[in-house]
């Protein structure tokens, strides 16, 4: 298909940034920088128990840094009981035995120092461990604990004298109650999530200092920043402004164990959340002043609207977190997405930005379906080239690199407890584990992952298409080639520095990147479920001739190397970058 120059306004939709003064050394490292995310308990076992540990990773940094990322952040390896696989900890200052010792811990920083890979540790500030001594004391009403957790009478129930009813009806979003009776205390506790997983109580002095001694523990053995876990779960309504109100019911959930069966208006984002977020950077810039270094950085978890969660940033007079995570890309795309969608999904987030931040682009995580699973195989690449060749920071999920897929597990062998609360026949629809399998490191037995005879959940089998050895091996394309040349890509000034416009144009989504006297970067991917010519002068007439295939979507028939062409064919939903760049600059290249 051809279309004409004229159509391009009424067809397209566009945002354009010029960028014309780079101002290059007011960068900070992690503006420029490729995030990855661990999980450790599935990246690599280093002593054969079937679960992933610290020795492990440390044994896979320079695959970190190979394949171009620059800081790691790791879900948590604190102590746990593993009720919710570390995300409830009993030990906010020691490792997990099974992931190693604190010995460990220091080995893998003065690792990743060497080999130049930054460390940044999941901090978890919400809850504890009901096993945590915290807890312990708390529940035992002793002195200078008792106020650390949400502890409440409750109700008389009308029909048992005997026995309390809930406070209110807060509903998990684990499902259930979200009060849970001690019999020790005599009293309810509020938990968020598990009730192995207490809500710890901001509003106690104590309990705000005791976290803040956390971050500078690992602050001062060389971490580079944290990201911080549901940060929207921090506060809830003081109890001095009307105890705990119930929370008025959403029409559109009616399983009422759901936690979409309460709009959250007492138990999420409330005010008070932005002020300890402040506290939190201020710990790090603290520490920086003290000891000199690279700024040391927050990244945390926020799902709330722009309004709300712009001021996350800071504001005049105070500093926030550098990136507060834009899930933009995973909310409001899917398989079906065509190429207005993007444009949309990717606006969501440029438009409401505050000036002057640096935008960051996430695809997954371990709470969500893996990439190829969630937006389709054949968009995988694609995706992977979105977020390297959008202006701001990538954040890539372990094995994301590779095309990773879900791995399906049946109701028996399931062990995330958002699915175990359910039952057989819904678990599907909150089960994580399929995006916790082992990394896929290479074909051998557990797929390099574990020498174990198991492995703590199965690894997934088409292990032996999707993994490191193989894809790097390979002579032909693969995931992981495409992924070695865009963060290679991205040390190109335009990508770093330079101006962007991005648009829908028959259903084709261009982004382009240049900088001026410099490179042009173009992104071209054919939404279309049929293939189009696209005519890129009509589509854009500013870019330039010069234009050579550099990086394609796996699937595509087009040679590395060659010109781009004005006409340019693409199956459906074929991903192809070119640049102007003269030079051979990338490994897989062959410019
Ligand atoms: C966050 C984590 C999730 C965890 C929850 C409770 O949302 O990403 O994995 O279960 O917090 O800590």
């Amino acid at each position: 298909m051809h279309i004409k120059g004229f159509a391009l306004l009424a067809l397209s939709v566009a945002f354009v940034l010029a960028c014309k003064a780079p101002e290059e050394n007011k960068k900070q490292w992690w503006e420029t920088a490729q995030f990855y995310q661990i999980y450790p308990r599935s990246f690599k076992d280093s002593n054969g128990d079937g679960i992933g540990d610290l020795n492990g990773i440390t044994s896979k940094l320079e695959y970190l840094k190979e394949i171009g990322v620059t800081a790691t952040w790791l879900s948590p390896i604190f102590t746990s009981p593993m009720a919710d696989f570390g995300y409830d900890i009993s030990n906010f200052v020691d490792i997990q035995p099974e992931y190693g010792t604190l010995t460990d811990f220091d080995a893998m920083i003065k690792k990743a120092n060497e080999v130049g890979i930054k460390i940044i540790l999941d901090f978890v500030p919400n809850h504890s461990s009901d096993e945590h001594e915290w807890f312990i004391r708390s529940e035992n009403r002793e002195k200078g604990y008792e106020d650390l957790y949400f502890w409440d009478d409750g109700k008389d129930d009308p029909k048992d004298p005997t026995k309390r009813l809930p406070p209110s009806n807060w509903i998990s979003v684990f499902r259930g109650s979200a009060w849970k009776w001690s019999e020790k205390r005599k009293q309810f506790y509020y938990h968020a999530f598990l009730d192995k997983q207490p809500d710890l109580n901001y509003r106690s002095p104590t309990l705000v200092q005791l976290m803040k001694n956390v971050l500078k523990f690992w602050l001062e053995r060389g971490v580079a920043g944290f990201r911080i876990d549901a940060v929207p779960n921090l506060f809830e309504i003081s109890k001095q402004s009307g105890g705990y109100p119930d929370e008025p019911v959403n029409p559109n959930e009616p399983d009422d164990q759901n936690y979409d069966h309460l709009r959250h208006i007492y138990v999420i984002d409330q005010p008070e959340t932005i002020d300890m977020v402040y506290q939190w950077r201020k710990v790090l810039i603290d520490h920086q002043n003290a000891y000199g270094g690279d700024e040391r950085i927050l990244m945390i978890e926020t799902y709330s609207e722009p309004a709300y969660s712009n001021q996350f940033y800071g504001n005049k007079t105070t500093e926030g977190a550098q990136i507060p995570f834009n899930f933009n890309l995973i909310s409001r795309v899917n398989k079906n997405t065509n190429a207005e969608g993007f444009v949309e999904a990717i606006d969501a987030w440029m438009k409401a930005m505050p000036s002057g931040k640096t935008a960051n682009w996430v695809i997954g995580n371990h709470d969500n379906k893996r990439v190829p699973t969630r937006y389709g195989i054949k968009r995988t690449d694609f995706m992977n080239m979105l977020i390297m060749i959008l202006p701001g920071v990538s954040v890539t999920y372990q094995g994301e690199e590779i095309g990773m897929l879900d791995v399906e597990l049946s109701w028996e062998d399931t062990v995330d407890p958002a699915a175990c609360n359910s039952n057989s026949d819904i678990y599907e629809q909150f089960s994580r584990d399929p995006c916790r399998t082992p990394f896929q490191w290479d074909n051998t037995k557990n797929a390099g992952f574990s020498t174990g005879a198991t492995t703590w959940l199965p690894v997934g089998e088409t292990y032996t298409t999707y993994n490191v050895a193989v894809e790097s091996a390979t002579t032909g394309n693969s995931h992981l080639k495409i992924f070695k040349t865009l963060t290679d890509m991205r040390e190109n000034k335009a990508l770093q520095y330079g101006g962007y416009r991005y648009f829908s144009y028959n259903n084709v989504f261009i982004l382009k990147r240049w900088i001026d006297g410099g490179d042009t970067i173009l992104l071209i991917f054919n939404a279309n479920s049929q293939s189009i010519t696209v005519n890129l002068k009509d589509a854009d007439e500013s870019i330039p001739d010069n234009m050579r295939i550099s990086v394609v979507s796996l699937e595509s028939i087009k040679v590395i190397g060659s010109a781009l062409g004005s006409s340019v064919q693409l199956a459906a939903d074929e991903a192809v970058v070119a640049t102007s760049v003269e030079r051979k600059l990338f490994r897989y290249g062959s410019l």
